[in-house]
């Protein structure tokens, strides 16, 4: 009898537990279908071709893997940009690719790796989720500008883009603080 009373006990507890770990289970399955759909996503969108720095290799420039997505160097010295006639050429790019002049002045491609102070390690899911609909800095703020480009990526669903930042926490937060744009009237 008192076995039993013990054995019902020990039930009453462990059932509650063990849907308590289903449900956590079944959360993390979900969480990591998330970072790898994003990780899909982030590859086959290439991000990278604009936000991860490059190495100058025998073939060109190469990523370079150990600062993956971290942006513009902020160590990068680079020259002014040319300044193009009234042909049809209206921009270019630095070398990288981190780093375009155009009509709307000089932008320099976004650190995207979790760090705290220089990425995006303190935006919500939401401000992530806004720059990309929006089209504005963190969701609110000023335009975010060429080439990024968000009105394409704004046609993604709710999922997708929030399956993008769910890889973007899981790679390594690199410190690169990415220099403001410079506006069109002080770019030449
Ligand atoms: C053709 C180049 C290019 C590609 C490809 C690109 N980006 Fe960008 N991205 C930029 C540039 C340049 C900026 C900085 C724009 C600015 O300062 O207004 C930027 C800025 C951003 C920002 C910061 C927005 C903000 O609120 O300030 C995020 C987030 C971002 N990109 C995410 C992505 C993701 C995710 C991908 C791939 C799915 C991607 N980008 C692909 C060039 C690119």
């Amino acid at each position: 009898m008192k076995w039993a009373r013990v054995r019902w006990q020990a039930l009453a507890v462990a059932l509650p537990a063990a849907a308590f770990g289903v449900a956590s289970v079944t959360t993390s399955v979900k969480a990591s279908r998330r970072v790898s759909r994003g990780e899909y996503l982030v590859s086959a969108m290439g991000c990278g071709s604009c936000h991860t720095p490059k190495t100058m290799g025998p073939d060109g420039p190469r990523a370079d893997a150990s600062r993956f997505l971290a942006g513009h160097p902020e160590d990068a010295e680079l020259e002014p940009p040319p300044v193009l006639g009234p042909g049809p050429w209206v921009a270019v790019s630095a070398w990288d690719t981190t780093a375009w002049s155009g009509p709307w002045g000089i932008s320099y491609s976004a650190n995207l790796t979790p760090d705290e102070n220089t990425g995006i390690g303190s935006w919500s899911e939401e401000t992530f989720v806004g720059a990309l609909r929006t089209g504005r800095h963190m969701g609110v703020a000023r335009r975010i500008l060429p080439p990024m480009p968000w009105g394409a990526f704004r046609n993604l669903t709710d999922d997708d883009l929030r399956s993008i930042y769910a890889y973007l926490w899981t790679i390594p937060p690199i410190r690169n603080r990415v220099p403001e744009p410079v506006p069109p009237r002080t770019a030449r």
